[in-house]
């Protein structure tokens, strides 16, 4: 059965904050540790009457009107998010709430559920969702799956560089527009410590160490999918859309990646002459010796135009939005998977029938890979989204407005804040019921 994502929509905080104009200059930084270090240039933020629920059930009903979708053809809702609220009632039911106000019919037979392994989870809801129409038990119904998040970090943290907040819905069904997805997929799962948010609203993060915990998870995914007979040459895919919490880590993730990939292939031979071959471990007495060599390997393989050239058409794209819109956790590689659709429909490539490999990546941890087969419908499915309008846009904070937008966010304060924009059409935030629940209502 052909089974995968029908069609998608993004929907992004209302503001921004200009990171090497605003942000660096106020933490005292060098403006180019944002464009050149991170690969960052502004952060979406929610504005005072958005959320994960609003930003969730926004790019849930423009999907839905768009692809002409009745409530009674949705049988499952699930949302991944690491922003919830509520330890019990999941975002999804929220979601419905706010459909049920605008749709005619209800969702009140649909599944609905929340998923959480940090950014990972955004994947692995479209997973369930794929796996329960391959087991049957769709009866011709599609599922709506949202990836919603308000990447906050503590104010002075270092990971505040790296902020973000929007949503990604994608209906996932049979015979799908946009992609379909492989059987074949592959994990790398290790119980770690290096970023968590142990009922608290702002991470915990070890850093420098969550980056390494990636690139470990990413390799192990890998193996595990070609393993699991996924095909891992570099050249099979037009396009690898990664977990993208800043684009310097993609690039990290993308030379270990190809060095992996290309290790006893032609590629590897045809680089012999220029950079040498791979070292391997059994030829050093001990690790620190490999692992210099292996940098160093690394290093020269990214200066060589193979690997340029592979970068430039496979990775580069997928990172056009992130680098405007920060993290959005669960939503980050579906940001990245539309990001490089986007830009293939606009420098006209023909993706009908090619593949991309989504490298996907929760802290925790756990990395996962699958490959996705783009199908005939993508032109219309990507040129239907006004992402690139919604980032123009948003408004632009001060960076006191930015400290006042992030307590309003804060859960330990209680600010009251006037919008910097007008919400048109829209959920919004409406104030809090009397069992302590948030209250949403549509606007005109
Ligand atoms: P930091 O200490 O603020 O930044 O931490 P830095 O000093 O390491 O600089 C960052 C990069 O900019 C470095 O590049 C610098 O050299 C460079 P690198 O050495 O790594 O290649 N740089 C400059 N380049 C040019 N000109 C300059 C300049 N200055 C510096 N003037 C860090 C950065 C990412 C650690 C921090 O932002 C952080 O803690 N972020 C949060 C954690 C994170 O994003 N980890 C990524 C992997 S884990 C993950 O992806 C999961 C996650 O999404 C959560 C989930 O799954 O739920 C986070």
């Amino acid at each position: 059965m052909n089974v995968g994502i029908d069609g998608l929509e993004v929907w992004t905080g209302k503001l921004k904050l200009d990171l090497p104009g605003t942000f660096a200059p106020a933490k005292g930084e060098d403006p180019g540790k944002y464009t050149k270090g991170l690969g960052l240039y502004t952060s979406s933020l929610p504005d005072a009457y958005e959320d994960i629920v609003t930003m969730a059930a926004n790019a849930s009903k423009r999907l839905l009107e768009r692809k002409e979708i009745d409530p009674r053809d949705i049988g499952r809702i699930d949302v991944a998010t690491e922003s919830a609220f509520d330890n019990s009632k999941p975002v999804s039911t929220y979601v419905a709430g706010c459909l049920d106000q605008v749709f005619d019919g209800e969702f009140r037979h649909a599944n609905k559920g929340e998923r959480k392994f940090a950014c990972v989870s955004g994947t692995q809801a479209l997973d369930d969702a794929y796996n329960w129409i391959q087991a049957g038990r769709s009866r011709g119904r599609a599922a709506l799956v949202v990836a919603t998040d308000t990447a906050l970090y503590a104010r002075d943290d270092p990971g505040e560089a790296t902020q973000g907040a929007g949503a990604v819905a994608m209906l996932v069904d049979e015979d799908p527009d946009l992609v379909s997805l492989s059987e074949a997929q592959g994990i790398g799962s290790v119980d770690e410590t290096d970023f968590l948010k142990p009922n608290q609203q702002f991470p915990s993060v070890d850093g420098k160490r969550s980056m390494q915990v990636y690139l470990a998870r990413m390799r192990e995914a890998l193996q595990d999918f070609a393993r699991n007979g996924g095909d891992t040459h570099p050249d099979t895919f037009d396009l690898v859309p990664f977990h993208t919490p800043f684009p310097g880590m993609v690039q990290k993730a993308a030379a270990l990646g190809f060095r992996h990939c290309v290790r006893n292939t032609e590629v590897e031979t045809q680089l012999e002459d220029e950079i040498g071959r791979q070292p391997r471990r059994n030829e050093f007495d001990n690790r620190d010796n490999y692992f210099e060599a292996i940098k160093s390997y690394t290093k020269d393989l990214r200066e060589t135009d193979t690997y340029q050239g592979w970068y430039a058409r496979t990775v580069e794209p997928t990172l056009d939005i992130s680098r405007e819109v920060g993290n959005w956790y669960t939503g980050s590689v579906h940001v990245a998977r539309t990001a490089g659709m986007k830009a293939a429909l606009e420098s006209d490539r023909d993706l009908v029938g090619s593949s991309l490999l989504v490298a996907s990546y929760g802290s925790g941890a756990q990395a996962e890979i699958h490959a996705e087969t783009v199908q005939p419908g993508w032109r219309e499915e990507i040129r239907q989204l006004n992402i690139y309008d919604q980032l123009d846009s948003r408004y632009s904070l001060s960076f006191e407005e930015y400290e006042a937008i992030h307590d309003v966010h804060n859960h330990d304060e209680s600010t009251d804040l006037e919008p910097f924009t007008t919400p048109t059409d829209e959920f919004v935030f409406d104030g809090w019921g009397r069992m302590g629940e948030r209250k949403y209502t549509h606007v005109e």
